[in-house]
């Protein structure tokens, strides 16, 4: 599973935004989170990277999170602000690897979700993002990253994320392994699966 480095990581959303949306909403945090929902961080700040539709997002806010969701796609995050209009959620337009606009502000985050979005970086993109999104965490913040594993739609761009590299990167990077497993994709899709990851961040004082 690999394509062409040279399209943006966001190749085809723009696009498919208007589609995608019931897809991306006909499921719940709770599909996917379920099973960390015992290491979740009881409130405090959330950063949802590739919001998308805005669903985790808006879920996180009704756990009582103040919430950034950043999402680059213009119109996937026009969808997410009209669907979830929760105050709790400030809409950023900001991209991995470097997350600009966030490192610019000094808000660190106490939970950091990253639900679909790693495969869409290339290996020097996931190498660079990785410790600015580590850089973004409380001192004992909590990272969650879901990883896919399946075939390459037509137009998005999408890289195989081997596991083991990146549990050592983020090793790296401070971040303590709390939680790995393998899951079936949730929109029902046979030859997707996922890996969940959970971190949390090393306190070096
Ligand atoms: C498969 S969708 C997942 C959306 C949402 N997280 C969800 O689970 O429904 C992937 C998302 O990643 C976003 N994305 C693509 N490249 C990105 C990047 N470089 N930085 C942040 N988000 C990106 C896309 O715009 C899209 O919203």
């Amino acid at each position: 599973m690999s394509s062409d480095t040279k399209m943006p990581s966001n190749a085809g959303y723009a696009e498919e935004a208007d589609s995608l949306v019931s897809s991306y909403e006909s499921i719940s945090f709770e599909d996917i989170y379920t099973p960390v929902l015992d290491i979740l961080p009881q409130g405090g700040r959330a950063l949802d990277i590739g919001a998308g539709t805005g669903r985790d997002a808006a879920a996180l806010a009704r756990r009582g999170f103040l919430v950034h969701a950043a999402e680059p796609t213009a119109e996937l995050r026009a969808h997410a602000q009209r669907l979830h209009p929760d105050p709790a959620i400030t809409w950023i337009d900001d991209a991995l690897p470097d997350l600009a606009r966030l490192h610019a502000g000094e808000t660190r985050f106490d939970l950091i979700i990253m639900t679909a979005v790693w495969m869409h970086l290339d290996e020097e993109e996931r190498a660079r993002a990785l410790p600015r999104v580590a850089h973004l965490l409380t001192p004992d913040g909590r990272l969650f990253i879901t990883v896919r594993k399946g075939p390459v739609p037509l137009g998005r761009r999408m890289f195989h994320i081997p596991i083991d590299p990146l549990t050592a990167a983020a090793s790296e990077a401070g971040l303590v392994l709390l939680r790995r497993y393998e899951y079936d994709d949730r929109l029902g899709r046979q030859d997707v699966r996922w890996t969940m990851l959970a971190f949390e961040r090393e306190n070096r004082v």
